[in-house]
């Protein structure tokens, strides 16, 4: 089987949970504060892992972030990729609402320190038929997606957090593209799922666009089909993580040739269990609890 490399964020999530969120001028009491292990990267290594890939996972942690590094292990990521540096982990502030909705202010720390040379010496692991799987919270993103992509490497997107540094990254290299819809219109202006994924689709013909739309479920494109998903009915006690998961289990699901409605099926019941728990990486279920579920659709 293909390997994957996630070339991707550790952060160390700082989780308050609140009654409503902060709001200008404001100065509030946390019902709690939790440290958790998180950072879009490394929840979805995890969510892969637990899917059941083969995961090596790349990155940058600083001197407090060794822990995160032996939480992955313990994940069954590899982490021999993972280098640790003299400055700040990442840092993630979230707030936690009572309907379990989020806000997240993140610091990109040892994330942002992503260098030529580290990038060679990571890629001269894989090859032509592995996949790679990139977010948006580490730097020089648009290089590594170059780089791979002369080893003939398939790469998979999830451009989020999306900022203005996205638009100079070459989309044509991309084979997945997995987003949700509010990063779909800040991509191409276009609100509807068909036409964010027609946008997306025009400028690269061969890629395949997932998009997520939270209670709309999930809607997949490429050239030649359209198949949709719906969501499953849980209590939600936190969001944070959903997509990551989400992202974690398709990808894992396809690397293993599963059919694409199958990968979506699969996915989305295990983000709806994700969303069902406190925190993110520490809330995404095993493939056994996705399969023996019995969640009901909405
Ligand atoms: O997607 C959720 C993640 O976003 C959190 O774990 C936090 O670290 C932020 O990066």
């Amino acid at each position: 089987m293909p390997k994957i490399l996630n070339f991707g964020s550790l952060n160390i999530d700082n989780v308050f949970k609140v009654d409503h969120f902060v709001q200008p001028g404001e100065t509030m009491a946390a019902e709690s504060l939790e440290l958790l292990p998180g950072g879009k990267g490394l929840n979805q290594s995890v969510a892969l892992s637990r899917a059941g890939a083969e995961i090596y996972h790349a990155g940058k942690v600083g001197h407090d972030g060794r822990w995160l590094v032996d939480l992955l292990e313990k994940a069954n990521v590899h982490t021999e990729l993972i280098d640790q540096t003299g400055s700040m982990t990442g840092v993630a502030m979230i707030q936690v609402n009572s309907s379990g909705q989020n806000c997240i202010i993140i610091h990109h720390g040892a994330n942002a320190e992503i260098t030529n040379d580290y990038i060679d010496s990571v890629l001269s692991h894989f090859h032509k038929g592995d996949m790679l799987l990139l977010q948006n919270e580490i730097n020089a993103i648009s290089r590594i997606i170059s780089k791979t992509f002369e080893l003939g490497m398939q790469i998979a997107w999830n451009p989020s957090p999306l900022d203005r540094t996205v638009f100079d990254c070459p989309f044509e290299k991309i084979t997945y593209f997995i987003l949700n819809e509010i990063e779909g219109f800040d991509l191409t202006g276009e609100k509807e799922p068909d036409k964010i994924a027609a946008a997306l689709l025009k400028r690269c013909p061969n890629a395949k666009v997932v998009l997520t739309l939270g209670k709309g479920g999930v809607w997949y494109q490429d050239r030649d089909r359209v198949c949709t998903h719906g969501i499953y009915k849980v209590p939600v006690v936190d969001t944070t993580g959903a997509g990551d998961t989400f992202t974690g289990f398709f990808l894992a699901k396809i690397l293993e040739n599963c059919p694409v409605e199958e990968a979506l099926r699969i996915a989305s019941v295990a983000s709806s269990i994700e969303v069902s728990r406190k925190g993110a990486s520490i809330s995404i279920p095993t493939l056994e609890e996705v399969v023996n579920s019995d969640l009901k659709m909405q």
